[in-house]
């Protein structure tokens, strides 16, 4: 490995874009299945990763809920999370935003406070252990109604202080924005911050809508601005960041290669861009992977890496205290 790699292993970073069933391991999705005996199609760790191989959104979808639909108890969601803070630890990823989407588990009996027991438990353990700091997103499926998001938004109300926001993921192309005005204007009221997936198979119009019905605080992907210059000029204007994924983008192919993403082309522009995984397991890499490969196909350097890496804990939802220490830790790294 070249002295630019190891050196971006080291980098300290920030990932606010994860789905945390999207870090679902094919060892552990094999071994819930048999578990809690859920018939699916796979026999073999080769078999589940030959399936990795997705035409667009909507064909990764469904393979990404059928992994998800193998989860049942407390133990189950404990180490979910559990594999993915451990993996957080190995690659210097110091804060992390986690979406958690409890609808997708409802169709198999699984209440919310089991979901949450079990990634409380792994949450308090990573932090005990390693000082690793993490934080929850409420988010919601899009394929479904806005009804059923109010309802989740609703029972989740005894776990208030266990999410920091809520966001919006799923079919994006036929769900736009404005199907959930009413959902996000009530997350605002009860203090929640606010997310959605917007731009990523969407177009620039699903960007605009989240920005002016769901009045967000994040875009998550946005890659589809570079369409719209009036787009562009109001996100680096608001300085609204975009938690772009690019591994991810090739993979549902968003763009042909790696050499076509438009990462650094958004970053020069003056974007606040972030660099994040998305779903890790499924398209083939964590946050090291995802830096690695802009070095090696857009030829990002030393100082576009860091500018990234501090984007993403300005970007977070910590506390401006709390930033402004793991900033510090960044500084410290790029000066050593
Ligand atoms: N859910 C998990 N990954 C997603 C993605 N890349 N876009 C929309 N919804 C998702
Ligand atoms: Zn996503």
């Amino acid at each position: 490995m070249n002295d630019f790699k190891q050196w971006l292993r080291a980098m300290p970073k920030a990932e606010l874009h994860l789905h945390i069933d999207g870090s679902l391991q094919a060892s552990r999705l094999l071994q819930l299945a048999a578990k809690n005996g859920v018939d699916i199609p796979y026999d073999s760790v080769e078999s589940v990763e030959q399936a990795y191989n997705f035409e667009d959104l909507q064909s990764f979808l469904d393979l990404y809920y059928l992994g998800a639909s193998v989860l049942r108890d407390e133990e189950d969601f404990y180490f979910l999370m559990k594999d993915y803070l451990d993996k957080c630890h190995e690659q210097n990823i110091i804060h992390t935003e986690i979406m958690v989407e409890p609808q997708t588990y409802l169709p198999y009996g699984v209440a919310v406070e089991t979901v949450l027991a079990g990634f409380r438990k792994a949450i308090a353990e990573a932090r005990e252990q390693n000082g690793q700091s993490a934080l929850m997103i409420l988010s919601m499926l899009r394929h479904l109604s806005e009804d059923e998001a109010l309802a989740m938004l609703d029972s989740v109300e005894p776990f208030r202080d266990d999410f920091v926001g809520i966001g919006l993921a799923s079919s994006e192309v036929g769900n736009p924005p404005e199907k959930f005005e009413r959902l996000y204007a009530k997350a605002k009221s009860l203090g929640y911050k606010l997310i959605a997936h917007a731009g990523e198979e969407g177009p620039p119009s699903y960007i605009w809508g989240a920005l002016d019905l769901l009045h967000v605080d994040r875009v998550d992907h946005g890659v589809r601005c570079v369409e719209d210059d009036v787009l562009v000029e109001r996100l680096v204007k608001e300085q609204i960041p975009l938690t772009v994924c690019p591994l991810s983008n090739v993979r549902l192919c968003v763009f042909d290669t790696m050499a076509d993403h438009n990462l650094l082309e958004m970053l020069d522009k003056g974007l606040c861009v972030t660099v994040n995984s998305d779903d890790p397991t499924y398209f083939g890499g964590f946050m090291n992977e995802n830096f690695e490969s802009l070095a090696d196909e857009l030829g990002m350097n030393k100082e576009q890496a860091l500018k990234l890496s501090a984007n993403g804990f300005k970007a977070s939802f910590l506390s401006d205290e709390a930033k402004a220490a793991l900033l510090a830790k960044l500084d410290a790294f790029a000066a050593a």
